[in-house]
């Protein structure tokens, strides 16, 4: 449970299903301060065990005298370290103390202006006596339990901020960790800094240094495979790997001629001459293409792909007999034990992984991203020298142009996706939007179109562009680029790629629509 390579100071997050509760985390650790989100029910011992400095209750939709409401064990409140509790986390706090919680009459969402009474460490710098904060609460706290104290109120919340100044117990009835509270990172590191004392050692180097002596403990002369896709995460945990064990580390690059113009060259290049790491590349895109010939069907394309992948992937790692471990590049919102809401989503597609290798080679699991967020990737990409087209690269699935491709994948409709996503990717790129993004690409539709060029009657294939913003790609909402911009991509793709004659772009958002078109 405790972290072995984390010496450093920790906070706890309860989750009691905030929306919210990741950015909790990711406040804490902008802060350089470790922590990691358990769901509410964490035994006890376990939380002695991970021997957090301060332990941070989320909000949550619930209400405390729901049935079923979520609720800590008591005994948590005796452990004596100090506990922030955010508005549900507030409200539980209050309750199992205590105190009184009742429905207020109105449901109080959106900016809210509190104003400070007493001083008190967690609002330790705050600009002026009033401060504005988001509220996003349904319950209040009526009556306080025994030794608390309001340090902060509104009209519509009396009781805004609450503290046991000897136990150290605070409560927030508004969300400190959201943009919308301009002040909150102060009001976050106040609870870290002043209240928890914790010190602010969490850092990249430090993750990068640790991480490599952990990883040599724990492989020793052992082997290690790890697949390459291109994209940032899995190159970051090659790169770190190769780092720790050097030559004891195999990367796998298969080419599926499912990826964009230049990729597998360029993957080949940073590895093999900029990195000088060793890649087993495996060019098996004829086999790819020879086995998705007639398919039509997404959720058929993704299995197809997805059983080839492995098959490829298994052959190489038998042939490296001495491999034990298996690397890869999972993210810690994918091991996040969280009661939150998580979107379909996340289940609705087959996801194209090595699922299932390691148990069937009986290879053993390293996973040293597992415990940062994206952004976090990043940072640690940029300390361990990766270029900046890597870093910000926009994600790519998997199964790549297959399922960008609606219907059946051949030699030429890959060519005209192909060919139209290196339109879409040069000009946002030189308009400067490719980072203002989550993602831009290019879709083959699967029908025919009139149209008309010079004097002749064409009829001919359909380019939707798809240009998305998102946070996490759980909601997205299509990005409002300049008319020009689109204008010039659909002038360029339909002018140079030959086979189409009409460019569309996609205004849905998700949900209800996804971001790929499959
Ligand atoms: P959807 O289409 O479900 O996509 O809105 C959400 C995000 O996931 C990416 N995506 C994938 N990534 N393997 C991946 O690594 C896949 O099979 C896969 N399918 C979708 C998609 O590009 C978007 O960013």
């Amino acid at each position: 449970m405790r972290p072995q390579h984390m010496p450093q100071d920790r906070i706890l997050i309860l989750d009691f299903g905030s929306q919210y509760t990741q950015l909790i985390a990711r406040r804490i650790r902008e802060s350089h301060v470790y922590c990691e989100i358990h769901p509410f029910n964490m035994d006890l011992l376990k939380i002695l065990e991970f021997d957090p400095k301060g332990i941070i209750f989320s909000g949550g939709p619930a209400s405390v005298y729901a049935q079923d409401a979520p609720k800590v064990s008591p005994e948590i409140y005796q452990i004596g370290i100090p506990i922030l509790g955010i508005c549900y986390g507030l409200q539980l706090m209050c309750f199992q103390l205590g105190g009184e919680v009742e429905p207020a009459d109105e449901r109080e969402y959106g900016h809210a202006v509190i104003s400070l009474k007493d001083s008190d460490e967690l609002f330790h710098g705050m600009e002026s006596p009033d401060i504005k904060v988001w509220m996003s609460h349904g319950d209040r706290v009526k009556r306080l339990p025994p030794g608390f104290k309001i340090i902060a109120y509104s009209d519509n919340s009396p009781v805004a901020a609450v503290v046991d100044p000897q136990k150290r117990f605070y409560g927030v009835q508004f969300h400190p960790e959201v943009a919308h509270t301009p002040q909150g990172r102060t009001i976050i590191e106040n609870f870290l800094f002043r209240i928890c004392r914790c010190n602010p050692t969490w850092t990249m180097q430090s993750f990068i240094d640790e991480t490599i002596k952990s990883i040599r403990e724990e492989v020793g002369n052992n082997h290690v495979i790890c697949a390459l896709s291109g994209g940032v995460d899995s190159s970051v945990v090659a790169v770190l790997l190769h780092k720790a064990i050097g030559n004891q580390l195999h990367c796998v690059f298969v080419n599926n001629g499912l990826l964009r113009l230049g990729e597998a060259e360029s993957v080949r290049r940073l590895f093999e001459t900029y990195f000088d790491i060793p890649l087993i590349y495996v060019d098996a895109s004829k086999e790819f293409l020879t086995r998705l010939r007639g398919v039509t069907d997404p959720e058929k394309k993704r299995k197809i792909i997805g059983n080839l992948f492995v098959e490829i992937f298994e052959g190489e790692a038998k042939r490296l007999p001495q491999v034990t471990y298996l690397a890869q590049g999972t993210l810690y919102p994918d091991v996040i034990e969280s009661v939150s809401f998580k979107g379909p989503s996340a289940t609705i597609k087959t996801h194209h992984n090595v699922g299932g290798l390691p148990e069937r080679m009986n290879l053993r699991l390293i996973e040293p991203l597992r415990e940062l967020f994206k952004d976090e990737v990043r940072l640690l990409g940029r300390e361990l020298g990766l270029p900046e087209r890597i870093i910000m690269r926009h994600p790519f699935p998997g199964p790549g142009l297959a399922i960008r491709i609606i219907g059946e994948v051949t030699e030429d409709r890959l060519r005209i996706v192909r060919e139209a996503d290196t339109i879409v990717l040069e000009e946002m790129e030189a308009s400067g939007w490719y980072d203002k993004v989550w993602q831009a690409f290019a879709v083959l539709l699967p029908i025919k179109s009139v149209g008309v060029m010079g004097d002749e009657r064409t009829y001919e294939q359909v380019i939707a562009l798809r240009i998305v913003e998102s946070v996490d790609a759980m909601t997205a909402d299509w990005a409002r680029i300049p008319y020009e911009l689109l204008s010039k991509m659909a002038n360029r793709i339909i002018n140079e790629v030959r086979g189409v004659n009409r460019v569309v772009y996609d205004i849905s958002s998700k949900p209800p629509s996804t971001i790929e078109w499959e």
